[in-house]
């Protein structure tokens, strides 16, 4: 225990650069700092030459946004607190205003046919419908370059994400809660985009066509199972009933000689133009037989005339 030889930590020969603190990034240090001297200065001649120049500078600075617009303004590069202006009338100093617009509205999406590896490694091809619409106008364009594209990128991904853990049976089968899945997974990132998802449709999971085969194949044989299992039962039931019969007419001779002769009735009644080959059990005519050697004449059967073969 005592000999255990303890190795020095390694001296950090190398200065680590300062840890990455996810609270305050350079966006953060920007927006403690307000104008300085030299931009409330520029923004005082503005103002003073709008005035001068009034007719014209009226001219240059109102703007107009549609009722589905907002515009976010930039007085000198710095975003104006009020958020968004619009819909309608907004004014914007000439020279040190500039504003960019933003269409509210929601934008349909089609995300382009994605091969997806499932679980099951079934390779399957799947395209979606996404809608979405910007929520909020300033988060959209101060937090991401391009709030649309990186949507539409994130929808693709997302796509692939959803599906590729799922079996092809869950697929085919629980299509209404991954498009769920997939819109709560879409919303919670492109919600710091200033972008809501509203509605994913997963639209079309296309198998290959040598998989279509295969589980047309296993659905067939399948449904032939199911019809020898009834067929089977079928058989069971009408062989039980058979037995019954059997045993019923075994006590009493008289019965089989009844249902021959009903037998005979049915076929002339029906098809009294064709000849008919009607099977005569012989065992019938020697139980008959014993019947009347055991019987002392009380009553007596009359065994058909007609022979085995008959012309009606
Ligand atoms: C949009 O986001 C900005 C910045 O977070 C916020 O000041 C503003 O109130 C938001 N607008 C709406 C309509 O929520
Ligand atoms: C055969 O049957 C038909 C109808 O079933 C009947 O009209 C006809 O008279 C019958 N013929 C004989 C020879 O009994």
């Amino acid at each position: 225990m005592a000999t255990q030889a303890i190795h020095p930590a390694p001296s950090t020969a190398v200065q680590m650069p300062p840890a990455y603190s996810p609270e305050k990034d350079d966006r953060d240090i920007a927006n403690d700092a307000g104008y300085g001297c030299t931009s409330y200065l520029l923004i005082g001649i503005s103002y003073l030459l709008t005035i001068i120049f009034f007719p014209i500078t009226l001219c240059m600075g109102i703007k107009i946004v549609q009722e589905y617009e907002r515009a976010v303004i930039f007085r000198l590069g710095r975003l104006l607190p009020g958020g968004a202006k619009g819909p309608g009338l907004f004014f914007i100093v000439p020279c040190i205003d500039t504003y960019r617009k933003v269409d509210l509205r929601v934008v349909s999406f089609q995300v382009p046919p994605q091969e997806v590896l499932t679980k099951d490694s079934v390779t399957v091809s799947v395209d979606a419908v996404i809608y979405y619409r910007v929520k909020n106008a300033t988060i959209a364009v101060t937090n991401v370059e391009n709030a649309e594209q990186s949507t539409k990128l994130l929808a693709m991904t997302t796509l692939r994400n959803t599906l590729g853990v799922k079996t092809l049976a869950e697929i085919l089968a629980g299509r209404e809660e991954m498009s769920a899945h997939m819109q709560s997974a879409l919303d919670e990132v492109s919600e710091t985009w200033g972008v809501r998802v509203e509605r994913v449709e997963i639209k079309d999971v296309s198998l290959p066509t040598i998989m279509q085969r295969s589980m047309a194949a296993i659905a067939e044989a399948q449904r032939e199972a199911e019809a020898k299992i009834v067929a089977a039962k079928g058989e069971q039931e009408a062989s039980m009933a058979l037995r019954e019969a059997a045993l019923t007419m075994a006590d009493t001779p008289a019965a089989l000689q009844l249902r021959y002769l009903q037998t005979l009735t049915s076929i002339s009644a029906e098809r009294n133009t064709t000849t008919v080959v009607f099977p005569f059990p012989i065992d019938l005519m020697s139980t008959f037989a014993n019947g009347f050697a055991n019987s002392d004449g009380a009553h007596k059967m009359t065994i058909p005339a007609q022979p085995p073969t008959q012309h009606l």
